[in-house]
């Protein structure tokens, strides 16, 4: 049975769509089933995944999204679930934006998504959800349809900004909509290691955080092969196998695994 892993932040830009599209690959490798569904209108994951014009895909995870809402059925998975190197994913285009608008005025709109993946959790041992940078219904959604939350922060982003808001949001959601969510934990991301300012934050983190929110040992770090292997749609165990930002990934598929296995046996153990 999958488990359903967010990938969310307060703030754009932080690494979230590169993050949750590597870690896909490196589960992937270490011979995980894995779908990564695109869960933002930007449709950046869908893009990795090679398609050049996603507003031409016939079903995306927006028409399934409004299938939900006009309460039709989801079609066969066949219809919208795509691959490529050994990862599924299902693209998003323009379309999640009309669904977010017309998810306000819905009742019970939380559990759209949920859904849509709880279906598929017997397909997978991962799925990985790529959310946009707010905390809107279509997050609302994303955390009430997921296990675990990765939470990435972008120390030069000034990404700790907002990051208290996030986990208060998450423990809303836990405490109103889904008892299973936990957050995963916290991902630097573009982070020079040697730079003075990932080390503050890094301690900082550290120290706020002690005994309650694992800051994740591996350190995504800044290098130009990321925007380069978004541009080649080549994920970076492609493109670079070799540099330092595709081992701090395979390091935290390590990580990712060995937190939901520590999880279930938990909660396996408290019943
Ligand atoms: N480790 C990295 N090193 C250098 N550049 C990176 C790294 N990770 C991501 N980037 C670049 O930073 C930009 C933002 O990354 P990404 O799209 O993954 O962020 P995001 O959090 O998904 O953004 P959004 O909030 O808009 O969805 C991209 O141009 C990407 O190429
Ligand atoms: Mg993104």
């Amino acid at each position: 049975m999958a488990r359903i892993i967010m990938c969310g932040s307060f703030k754009g830009g932080v690494g979230k769509t590169a993050s949750s599209w590597n870690l896909a690959y490196s589960l992937a490798e270490m011979g995980k089933r894995v779908l990564a569904v695109d869960f933002d209108s930007q449709a950046n994951l869908t893009t990795c995944f090679g398609i050049e014009d996603p507003a031409a895909v016939p079903v995306t995870i927006g028409h399934l999204m409004m299938n939900r809402l006009e309460d039709e059925e989801v079609p066969d998975p066949s219809e919208f679930i795509q691959s490529r190197n050994g990862v599924d994913f299902i693209p998003s285009s323009m379309m999640l934006s009309a669904v977010d608008s017309k998810l306000r005025m819905e009742m019970g709109s939380e559990k759209m998504l949920t859904g849509i993946l709880e279906p598929l959790r017997g397909l997978y041992d991962y799925i990985i959800v790529d959310t946009c940078p707010s905390l809107g219904t279509l997050t609302i959604n994303a955390l009430t349809a997921a296990d675990e939350v990765i939470i990435a922060v972008n120390p030069q982003l000034l990404a700790m900004m907002g990051l208290q808001d996030f986990i208060r949001t998450v423990k809303k959601v836990r405490s109103r909509l889904n008892d299973r969510l936990q957050i995963a934990g916290i991902l630097l991301t573009m982070c020079d290691a040697r730079t003075n300012l990932c080390k503050v934050i890094t301690e900082q983190l550290t120290e706020t955080f002690d005994g309650q929110i694992r800051i994740f040992k591996s350190i995504i770090p800044n290098t130009v092969k990321v925007g380069e292997s978004i541009y080649y749609s080549e994920p970076l165990l492609e493109y670079a196998p070799e540099n330092k930002a595709c081992k701090a990934y395979r390091n935290l598929a390590e990580e990712v695994i060995v937190t939901a296995q520590q999880r279930m046996s938990l909660r396996s153990g408290g019943r």
